[in-house]
């Protein structure tokens, strides 16, 4: 049998067909625009993600034979906004993870709800990219568009309805909305009422490795697969990529360095950073995990080279940047592009190189890029250490994790051992295990994981080059602080 695992990523869609001993028999990946109507905004078409997974599918399926596929898991970016209408319309682009254009609504609800109460209610408190203040904002400023709502859903469940027909969301997912109690696992009454959303509106609750639905008749004809495949309900991308390398149960570290840099830690109980810097969320496999955000880190990167230095060769941009120069460079880069996340929590920050002298060079600013959403992953790890939590080593997965230099820099930075798993492919391999697990191929997410995921290589951190790092770190830590004040200023 096999199965089809799907990551609705920002940038591009990622189709993996994998069968039911783990090997990946082909991938597929397919682009759609992202907009940035206004500074800070960010926002995708539902219909081209959609159009993307249909192409994907058949283009997946090619050379294969489609009636062995048994199931379908979809992976996806979280907390983004997708509302339809009365006759399954698109209401208006989805608001997404990154966009910071809810600041006042966060505030509200942060300093007028509390953020104690909503740690009590919802075991986080509010971020701008969150779905319950982009539900607020669209109250407040498209009236019109807000009375239309008929439902509500996530990236990944828009996927699924339109392959079941079915209104459902797991709960992995469902923790970044800021409507669900993440200990109970079920939907917050109180904060449904404070968005002004009804249960009807809300999508129903799920498993991330429960089926949800067949595909509908007309879509399995449509996409060649046969009528009884049945969809899972999936994940937020996190916990799908924590998943696909492996990170289930208790205590395990998983880094994901794609668009965004995310440092994920599984647990079997549930639990809050009291701080609430660290968001605390429901894991895929029915545990929980604590997750920091950071909004850019391989989209960093990528800006520099493509929309910068209008290369696509990242290599070749690195390829300069030798080991006699790491931990030497007096650039450094704060990776804000969209505001921050984890955890500074700052929408109005913003990316800044510093240090520049007439002797700097272009490869300094690469440097400085990957060194900046290294460091600033770190800040993430130190929260983690402050409340308690011992990491000793972690998975590392996402776009950016192929790059060696890059791995180096992270795992000195971090000084911490950083395993490279066999599949690199985290979020669409995790779906595709949730879907095995759902169609019964493995009793558990636990089970699923030990039998298919492990290490290929250790990346280790030289204590040398990691002295030279923490010196640089502590001067990185000093720039936000001493910029803060001006962000605002200069939006
Ligand atoms: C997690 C988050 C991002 C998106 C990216 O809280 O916002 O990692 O899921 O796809």
């Amino acid at each position: 049998m096999n199965y089809i695992g799907i990551d609705l990523g920002t940038s591009a869609v990622k189709l993996l067909l994998v069968d039911n001993s783990g090997n990946i028999l082909n991938t597929i990946s397919k682009e759609y625009p992202l907009f940035f109507p206004h500074p800070g905004w960010s926002e995708q078409r539902p219909e081209d993600w959609w159009a993307a997974v249909q192409a994907g599918v058949k283009e997946l399926l090619a050379c294969s034979d489609a009636s062995l596929v048994k199931g379908i898991g979809v992976g996806g970016q979280m907390h983004g906004l997708v509302t339809l209408d009365e006759n399954d319309e698109v209401i208006r682009p989805a608001i997404l993870w990154n966009d910071g254009r809810t600041s006042e609504e966060t505030d509200w609800l942060n300093n007028v709800i509390g953020k104690s109460w909503l740690s009590k209610h919802t075991a986080n408190i509010a971020f701008a990219g969150f779905t319950a203040p982009k539900i607020l904002w669209m109250h407040h400023n498209e009236p019109d568009n807000f009375a239309r709502i008929r439902k509500i859903m996530l990236p990944k469940d828009y996927i699924n309805y339109m392959l079941t027909g079915v209104h459902a969301c797991d709960m992995s997912d469902a923790s970044g909305m800021l409507l669900l109690d993440v200990e109970n696992r079920c939907w917050s009454k109180e904060m449904m009422d404070i968005c002004g959303v009804t249960e009807e509106q809300m999508p129903a609750l799920f498993e991330s490795y429960e089926v949800i639905g067949n595909v509908k008749p007309e879509i399995s004809k449509l996409l060649g697969l046969s009528e009884d495949v049945s969809v899972v309900a999936g994940a937020g991308d996190n916990a799908a990529a924590a998943v696909g390398t492996g990170i289930v149960g208790e205590g395990g570290c998983n880094i994901s360095l794609g668009t965004s840099g995310t440092l994920f830690i599984s647990s079997e109980r549930f639990g809050v950073d009291p701080n609430n810097a660290l968001h605390a969320f429901c894991h895929a496999d029915g545990g929980w995990h604590l997750m920091g955000c950071m909004l850019s880190a391989a989209s960093c990167n990528k800006w520099l080279c493509e929309d910068i230095l209008h290369t696509s060769d990242y290599s070749a941009e690195q390829a300069s940047i030798t080991d006699d120069k790491l931990g030497k460079n007096r650039v450094f880069f704060l990776p804000y592009l969209m505001g921050e996340r984890s955890p500074i929590n700052d929408t109005d920050a913003r990316g800044t190189f510093i240090g520049l002298t007439m002797d700097s060079t272009r490869a300094d600013m690469v440097q400085a890029v990957l060194e900046g959403v290294a460091f600033a992953l770190r800040d993430s790890l130190e929260v983690a250490k402050d409340i308690g939590l011992k990491i000793d080593r972690s998975r590392l997965c996402g776009g950016g994790a192929k790059s060696p230099l890059w791995r180096k820099m992270l795992s000195n930075i971090l000084d911490l051992p950083l395993d490279i798993p066999q599949t690199e492919e985290g979020p669409g391999y995790g779906a595709a295990m949730l879907a095995m697990v759902g169609t019964g191929a493995f009793e558990s997410v636990a089970a699923c994981a030990a039998a298919l995921t492990s290490v290929k290589e250790t990346v280790e951190p030289d204590p040398e080059l990691s002295a030279l790092y923490e010196e640089r770190y502590s001067q990185f830590r000093q720039i936000y602080p001493a910029l803060k004040g001006l962000f605002p200023k200069i939006k």
